[in-house]
C-alpha cells in the first residue's frame, strides 16, 4: 500500500462533504493541510493530524491539492482568482484534484488556466453524501491524464469504494452530471408514490420496506427512507445546489440537443421546493411538497426505520 505521508497533500472546502472526505484522508495518516474559507469549519481535522491554514497561498508548495467548493465561480475563485491557489507569481502545487460538481465549460477552462502554470488537473466529482463518506461507500469518477489518475488514485481509494477513470479531458463532469439529474427525478419520483401509497392508506415505513427490499431498492432510497418515513430533514444536499446540478444537466442536453423532459420537470419541482421556504431543508423535502399539492399533512410516523449505512 501506497505510504500517503510521502506527498505532501493539500485540501481546500471544509463544507459538509469536504470535511468527511478530509477526515478519512487524515486518519489513514496523509501529510494533510486544509484550507476553509470559514476556518473554524476546517477545525475538527487538527485531532486527526492535519494542519489548518490561513490563506491559499499556505497550499501552494502541496505536491497535490484536492479542493471541493459550492459551484464553478466559487472554484475558480478558490483556483485562479485573486488570492487564489495559483494566483501571482511564484510556484503551485504539481497537481490538483476537483471534486466539486461544476459544468464540463468551466472544467476545461480551469485546466486550461492551470495547464498554463504548469499544473495537472484531474477532474474527480464524487457520488453520495457525507454519511456515505463516512461508511466508505463515496464513489469517484474521475477524468484527465491517465498518469495523474494513477499517481492520485491512492489517496482516492482511502477516501471510497470504488473510483471509475473515464477517459481524458472534462468526461467525467458529464458523468456526474448525468448522475445528479438522475438523483432529482428519482427523488421527485420517489415523493410522489410514496405519497400516493400514503393516501391510499399504506403506511410510508411499509411502502418503503417494500420498495428497498424490491428489485427497484437502492443504496439511495433506503439512505433515504428515515427522512422520508420520520420527517428529519436536516440537510445532506441542498436545494441550491441539487437545482445548480439540474440546471448543468439542462444545459448539457441543450448543447448536445438531447431532449430531456423529466429533467425539466423535476428542476422547477426543486424550484417550488426553494419557493415554497424549504431551501435550507434536504433536498428530500421534496416528499412535502408533493404531500401538500396531493392535499395532506404528513406527521412523522416515529418507527425506527434502517438507513442502510450505519
Ligand atoms: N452534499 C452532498 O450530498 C454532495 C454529494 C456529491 C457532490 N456534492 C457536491 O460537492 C460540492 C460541495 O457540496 P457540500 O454539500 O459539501 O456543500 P457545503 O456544505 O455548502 O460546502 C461548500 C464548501 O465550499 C466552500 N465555498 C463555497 N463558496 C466558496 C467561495 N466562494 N470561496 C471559498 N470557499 C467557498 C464553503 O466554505 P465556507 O465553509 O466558508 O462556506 C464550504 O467549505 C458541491 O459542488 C456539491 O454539488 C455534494
Amino acid at each position: 500500500m501506497t505510504d500517503l505521508t510521502q506527498r505532501k497533500v493539500g485540501w481546500i472546502g471544509a463544507g459538509r462533504m469536504g470535511l468527511a472526505m478530509a477526515t478519512r484522508l487524515a486518519r489513514a495518516g496523509c501529510n494533510l493541510v486544509v484550507y476553509n474559507r470559514t476556518r473554524a469549519k476546517a477545525e475538527p481535522l487538527a485531532q486527526h493530524g492535519a494542519r489548518i491554514a490561513d490563506a491559499l497561498a499556505d497550499l501552494r508548495d502541496c505536491d497535490i491539492v484536492f479542493a471541493i467548493v459550492s459551484t464553478s465561480s466559487d472554484l475558480e475563485g478558490v483556483l485562479v482568482g485573486p488570492g487564489g491557489l495559483v494566483a501571482g507569481a511564484g510556484r503551485g502545487p504539481r497537481i490538483v484534484v476537483d471534486c466539486t460538481s461544476i459544468s464540463l465549460e468551466a472544467s476545461a477552462k480551469l485546466r486550461a488556466a492551470l495547464a498554463e502554470r504548469g499544473v495537472e488537473f484531474l477532474a474527480a466529482p464524487v457520488s453520495g453524501n457525507a454519511k456515505v463518506v463516512k461508511a466508505g461507500k463515496l464513489s469517484f469518477v474521475a477524468s484527465g491524464p491517465r498518469h495523474t489518475f494513477d499517481e492520485v488514485e491512492p489517496y482516492l481509494l482511502r477516501m471510497c469504494q470504488g473510483a471509475s477513470y473515464v477517459g481524458e479531458g472534462e468526461l467525467s463532469r458529464i458523468v456526474k452530471i448525468c448522475h445528479n439529474v438522475f438523483l432529482g427525478v428519482v427523488t421527485q419520483s420517489l415523493a410522489e408514490i410514496t405519497v400516493l401509497a400514503q393516501k391510499a392508506g399504506v403506511p410510508r415505513h411499509a411502502f418503503l420496506d417494500f420498495m428497498n427490499k424490491s428489485v427497484l431498492g437502492s443504496v439511495f432510497s433506503r439512505y433515504k427512507t428515515p427522512a422520508m418515513v420520520n420527517l428529519d430533514f436536516a440537510v445532506t444536499f441542498t436545494p441550491h445546489l441539487l437545482r445548480k446540478d439540474l440546471d448543468l444537466g439542462l444545459d448539457a442536453g441543450r448543447r448536445f440537443e438531447v431532449p430531456m423532459p423529466l429533467a425539466s420537470l423535476a428542476r422547477d419541482m426543486v424550484q417550488a421546493l426553494i419557493g415554497n421556504g424549504h431551501a435550507e431543508k434536504d433536498f428530500a423535502a421534496l416528499l412535502l411538497l408533493e404531500a401538500r399539492a396531493a392535499g395532506i399533512e404528513l406527521e412523522p410516523e416515529n418507527v425506527p426505520v434502517s438507513d442502510g449505512l450505519s
